[in-house]
């Protein structure tokens, strides 16, 4: 993934808003990168536009060396299907689907047939073989965060974006989720970039990085 002098504004209420303000970044494939910054500083917003879910305003942004802005809403749908999981910051469950539908999903897709065997393998090891047939809401907030990143985890991606990933969770789920994001990083190669406000979560990754002022600024390391 390859960010170039990214940038964007937002019109709110008549007047433009300016939240990045040019981001460079590029990952390296099987590093573990951590994003930290104040609330508000565009944390969430620059995750989507790494991971092609949104248009920057200015700049270049390519995954896996392929430029998005060209490609269409069906292509780069198809690129993350593909490479890239997500573990967003309010979960974003389908409402109407089970938790194991929904951590089905990105298999089905796949076109994998062993879509709920390796579903509910992956809901055994966030400790939710007892909550398969649940909707999210009746889901608590962090079961909810943990079918998330199952959904997230379960293709195994190749990049792996996640939005205070343990942000709900009480601390023993917190480490567990935080090793088992770690382990697909060692066992698969996958990317993992994690916005997080947790200072000892950050100095595990290989790189960390601070949002401010709308830009980037890599964080020196003893
Ligand atoms: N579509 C939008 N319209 C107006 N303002 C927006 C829009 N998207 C984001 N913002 C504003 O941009 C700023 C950055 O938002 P963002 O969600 O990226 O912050 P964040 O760093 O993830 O914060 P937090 O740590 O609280 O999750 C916020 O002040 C938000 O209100
Ligand atoms: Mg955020």
């Amino acid at each position: 993934m390859q960010a170039v002098d990214v940038v964007k504004h937002v019109q709110h209420a008549g007047s433009s808003l300016s939240i990045l303000q040019g981001v460079n970044l590029t990952l390296y494939p099987g590093e573990t990168v951590a994003i930290v910054g104040a609330s508000g500083s565009g944390k969430s917003t620059l995750l989507g536009l790494l991971a092609g879910l949104d248009h920057p305003s200015g700049g270049q942004i390519a995954l896996f060396g392929k430029p998005l802005g060209p490609l269409d809403e069906d292509a780069r749908a198809r690129l993350r299907h593909q490479f890239v999981g997500f573990v967003f910051q309010s979960f974003q469950l389908m409402p109407a689907l089970t938790a194991l539908e929904n951590v089905m999903l990105p298999l089905e897709l796949a076109g994998d047939p062993e879509a709920e065997s390796q579903a509910k393998a992956m809901l055994e090891r966030v400790g939710l073989s007892q909550r398969l047939d649940h909707l999210p809401k009746y889901l608590s907030g962090g079961e909810q965060q943990r079918v998330a990143l199952a959904r997230a985890f379960v293709a195994s991606p190749k990049l792996l974006f996640a939005d205070e990933p343990t942000g709900n969770l009480d601390a023993a789920t917190g480490a567990q989720i935080i090793s088992l994001m770690f382990q697909l990083n060692r066992a698969q190669g996958t990317t993992l970039v994690l916005v997080t406000h947790d200072s000892a979560l950050a100095s595990r990754c290989d790189r960390a990085f601070h949002l401010t002022g709308g830009k980037l600024v890599e964080l020196s390391r003893e």
